[in-house]
């Protein structure tokens, strides 16, 4: 019997207190120079994925922010410049714990702001009430986590080092500008996670929220402007090709920390004068494909498989992409898969127990669409109930089997409620897959067979940068490193990682004389340097 789908959007009247906030919340406000400033311009208005229903469906208008441009956004630039000052600004040569000050007091001013970010995250990018709720408190965790990080790696570094008669202090410093840009599906916390180390290191920064995502950022003006000196944090908002564009061009970015597609990157990176000063810290695409061996127990793999591939409506970098299954589990797993698939609550972000939510990014119901009827028309068949249903922003799950290689879901990063599914004879069909994918981020293996598993594992480790056993991918816990290989990323992050990828290696160096020997005591015990230092934090 067939289940009747829910794919009906709520009424304005009838919201709970639990998404409630009075809208449209228009943002005037850029922080430039530390000083909140006001713009005169041009608006982008902003929409939520959650339509609402007022005698028929109504797109539902949240807000604005401003489209910056180039002159202002060049503004922003001038003032990180000064800010940063060639290594001489107030926030590259403050001490560590100085610092850390200004993070601790940051902490407790975003605490009182998360109610607000949580609503935001909720009606700017359709993310459930928990999973909101979850990423503005890992962020918070993140943000002391590598608060910690900071003591220990400044703690290794306060003491000398004596080599061939010369005496060195090895500690990290600065780079200078960062550009930093988070995805719309994790805006606040993958912003932030390359945000907060870049700045903690001593950079000075200059940050555009994502596309969908812009308004979640606007309670935190007020914060940064209070707790970091001036000019060490600066907004630019709008068309990428108008305010991005000619920062890249200015040659004064140091650090690019992207989290986009390729595509764009590639951009960027070429826009910059001299590429080879151009460091670039990337998080970019991803197909991860699950791996269901013969042996691998239904009942959880199914469970891992489920939350790998559909946490979020499958809008994470992370997520399993596709799933190759051994022909010989095929019709049970496919069976289990779709059953636990037709469980799935479809709803309002706010509602108990939602699974899938309204999708932010314009268009992606006809993506999808386009996508299944690609695949329908190569033979792919949808084998779950209500697969494929849809309502504007609403898309329920379809489970795709038959997938094969002529079909774009195949090879394309779907980034959305798709599950192909794969079956496969031959263990070297989905080795062949991920050894000629253009992406190489991680790979789950799921299985019984230790012999058969470590053999997958030693092959998988040279093509990706994570391999889940019987486990879905995933990005945590923050202390493991975090990248891939290929078109996936570039550079490596993680708390303690972030803070090394954010900064150089540099060293005071003396001959080991009776002349050197003095100074460097002298500078020591009178506390001269800031960097030249054995003070040990607590
Ligand atoms: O979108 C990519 C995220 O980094 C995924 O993080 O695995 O914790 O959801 P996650």
């Amino acid at each position: 019997m067939s289940t009747e789908l829910n794919l009906s959007f709520p009424d304005r009247k009838l919201l709970p207190d639990s998404c409630y906030m009075s809208f449209p919340l228009n943002q005037t406000e850029y922080l430039i120079d530390g000083e909140i400033q006001k713009w005169v311009g041009e608006f982008e208005k902003v929409y939520s994925p959650v339509f609402l229903n007022q005698n028929g469906v109504i797109e539902n208008y949240i807000g604005s922010y401003p489209l910056m441009d180039k002159e202002k956004s060049l503004l922003a630039l001038n003032s990180a410049v000064k800010a940063f000052d060639n290594g001489n600004g107030e926030w590259p040569k403050m001490t560590i714990s100085d610092r850390i000050k200004c993070f601790k007091h940051f902490v407790l001013l975003m605490k009182n702001e998360r109610t607000a970010i949580v609503k935001l995250l909720m009606w700017e990018i359709g993310k459930s009430l928990s999973d909101s709720e979850k990423e503005f408190d890992r962020t918070i965790d993140y943000i002391n986590d590598t608060i910690d990080a900071l003591k220990k790696l400044d703690r290794d570094s306060s003491r000398f080092t004596i080599s061939q008669n010369i005496i060195a202090q090895v500690r990290r410093a600065p780079l200078g500008v960062v550009l930093c840009m988070g995805p719309f599906n994790y805006p606040l916390n993958e912003t932030f996670t390359t945000l907060i180390p870049a700045l903690i290191m001593g950079n000075v920064i200059i940050f555009k929220p994502p596309k969908h995502g812009v308004l979640l950022h606007s309670p935190l003006l007020k914060a940064f402007k209070e707790a970091f000196p001036k000019g060490v944090i600066n907004t630019v908002y709008g068309d990428g090709k108008k305010v991005i564009s000619p920062l890249m061009e200015s040659g004064k970015i140091n650090v690019l920390a992207f989290i986009g597609s390729s595509r764009v990157a590639d951009i960027l990176k070429v826009q910059h004068p001299k590429p080879h000063r151009l460091k670039s810290i990337l998080g970019l695409e991803a197909k991860n494909p699950a791996i269901i061996l013969p042996d691998a127990d239904i009942e959880s793999t199914v469970k891992e498989c489920i939350s790998g591939a559909l946490s979020f409506n499958g809008q994470r970098c992370t997520a399993l992409k596709i799933l190759f299954v051994h022909e010989s589990i095929l019709e049970s797993f496919s069976e289990r898969f779709c059953k636990e698939v037709s469980k799935l609550i479809i709803g309002m972000p706010w509602d108990n127990g939602v699974n899938i939510t309204p999708l932010p990014e314009t268009n992606k119901t006809e993506y999808l669409i386009a996508l299944v009827e690609d695949a329908l028309s190569h033979g792919a068949k949808i084998a779950n109930e209500n697969g494929g249903k849809f309502n504007r922003s609403l898309f329920f799950p379809a489970v795709l089997s038959n997938v094969n290689n002529q079909m774009r879901i195949y090879h394309e990063e779907q980034f959305g409620p798709i599950v192909p599914i794969v079956s496969f004879k031959n263990i070297s069909e989905p080795l062949n897959y991920v050894i000629s994918s253009d992406y190489g981020q991680q790979a789950s293996i799921f299985g019984n067979d230790s012999d058969k598993i470590a053999e997958l594992i030693d092959t998988l480790v040279n093509q990706v940068c994570r391999v889940n056993v019987n486990s879905q991918c995933q990005r945590g816990p923050d202390e493991f490193p975090f990248t891939g290989r290929k078109d996936s990323a570039e550079g490596t992050l993680s708390v303690s990682d972030a803070l090394k990828v954010f900064s150089i290696r540099t060293l005071v160096a003396a001959k080991e004389n009776d002349l050197n020997k003095q100074i460097i005591t002298d500078i020591l015990k009178e506390q001269k340097s800031n960097f030249l230092s054995t003070d040990f934090i607590f």
